[in-house]
């Protein structure tokens, strides 16, 4: 029994480089695809969670917002974001808002110090009680000490529900 005298010198160093240029690359890219997609901690499920909307989406009129909270146990995921704001965050409610004919999805969550933004309807911006940073209709900051916009989420409508990327947490 000895080697495979079809494996030529110059064939297996070819095969033995591109095996570790390809670990070398796995390696260095796995940091990198955790943070953008992180694990769900241990006891946590990820997945859409099913949220009804305080109001209708088909009601939703252009510059106005409808609000919706995450159920018990259960929470979203931020796509993006900057300051307390994060991809792969963690947030408890979230807006549904018009603008220019287009619904965006935004988490509730103020990318100052995390407080939760509330809406004024007649001034048609996102407000936040904390500190007084303010929000226009697409998420961005108009006022301080917040320096980032606000978080999307990723939400398909379902009927009058809507399903919101995030996790619920799994009984021990
Ligand atoms: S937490 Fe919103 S302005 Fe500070």
């Amino acid at each position: 029994m000895g080697a495979n005298p079809n494996v030529s010198r110059r064939t297996f160093l070819t095969w033995y480089m591109a095996g570790l240029m390809t670990a070398t690359l796995v390696a260095g890219l796995a940091p990198i695809l955790v943070y953008i997609w992180p694990p769900a901690p241990a006891g946590e499920k990820l997945g859409d969670v099913t949220v009804t909307p305080d109001a209708p989406l088909s009601t939703l009129q252009n510059g106005d917002a409808i609000s919706f909270k995450a159920p018990q146990n259960s929470g979203f995921i931020e796509l993006d974001g900057g300051g307390a704001n994060s991809p792969g965050g963690r947030t408890y409610g979230g807006f549904a808002v018009m603008s220019g004919g287009l619904i965006r999805f935004f988490a509730i969550t103020c990318s100052h110090l995390g407080c939760s933004v509330a809406f004024n309807a007649s001034a048609k911006r996102f407000e936040c009680p904390c500190h007084g940073s303010r929000f226009n209709l697409q998420g961005q900051v108009i006022h301080g000490p917040a320096l980032f916009p606000l978080s999307h989420l990723h939400v398909t409508e379902s009927g009058n529900d809507l399903k919101v990327y995030g996790f619920t947490d799994q009984p021990a």
